[in-house]
């Protein structure tokens, strides 16, 4: 069984769904270590009520990005970490880290890439008036929110949408796709050969992941 590592910033609530999955074997595999870079984060509160163990590394202690994902990698190690899961986890990990993990490690992102890296993702859809909006889950690269995509789901934004709005549809897609899109790399369904994922599974079934929609 594959062992996982969650990395998390906040509140948590795709942990929460990820480990939910876990426990009802929705997903073949183990969460082994959840990982928080912010101290006070919620989402540690719901790794500890899933009995999960949480560890703190927190960024502020570290002098150096370098030495913060040396940190990062120490406890991935130790745990013998077979995939590691970006859940909302804030800080971009540095070339060194993401060159060793390539392939290993996906990330969530609350946008359809290549549209809107980085942060406030639906308060640039609201602004641009965009009809869709969605999330990605993709393989990360040493470059921000660009790695090779995986799967996306698309919501549509109707005309008096607020930034909560989104938030809260966003999140029911994303607590829906991501548990699915890690069994299915546990189970190495999907994987990435040649900087292209990989699909191992029938036609019908990658479709649904391409144009997952609530
Ligand atoms: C998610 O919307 C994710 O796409 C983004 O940050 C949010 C984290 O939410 N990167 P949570 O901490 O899982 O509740």
């Amino acid at each position: 069984m594959k062992k996982i590592a969650i990395l998390i910033s906040g509140s948590g609530s795709n942990l929460e769904a990820i480990a939910k999955a876990c426990f009802e074997q929705r997903i073949d595999g183990q969460i082994k270590c959840v990982i928080s870079n912010v101290p006070s984060a919620f989402g540690i509160q719901r790794a500890k009520s899933f009995g999960l163990n949480a560890v703190i590394v927190d960024h502020s202690l570290f002098k150096t990005r370098d030495e913060f994902d040396n940190e990062i990698d120490h406890v991935l190690s130790k745990y013998k970490i077979d995939i590691v899961v970006l859940a909302g986890f804030m800080r971009i990990l540095g070339k060194k880290i993401t060159k060793k993990y390539y392939g290993k490690m996906i990330n969530l992102h609350p946008s359809l890439l290549p549209l809107y890296p980085g942060l406030d993702t639906h308060a640039k859809v609201l602004q641009n008036r965009d009809k869709n909006h969605g999330i990605s889950i993709h393989y990360v690269s040493s470059e921000l929110d660009a790695g090779p995509i995986i799967a996306q789901g698309c919501i549509s934004v109707n005309k008096n949408d607020t930034k909560n709005d989104l938030e809260k549809r966003i999140h029911s897609i994303e607590h829906k796709l991501f548990p699915k899109i890690i069994n299915d790399i546990c189970n190495e369904k999907i994987y990435l050969e040649d900087n292209i994922v990989k699909f191992s599974m029938d036609k019908s079934m990658q479709k649904i992941y391409e144009y997952y929609e609530v």
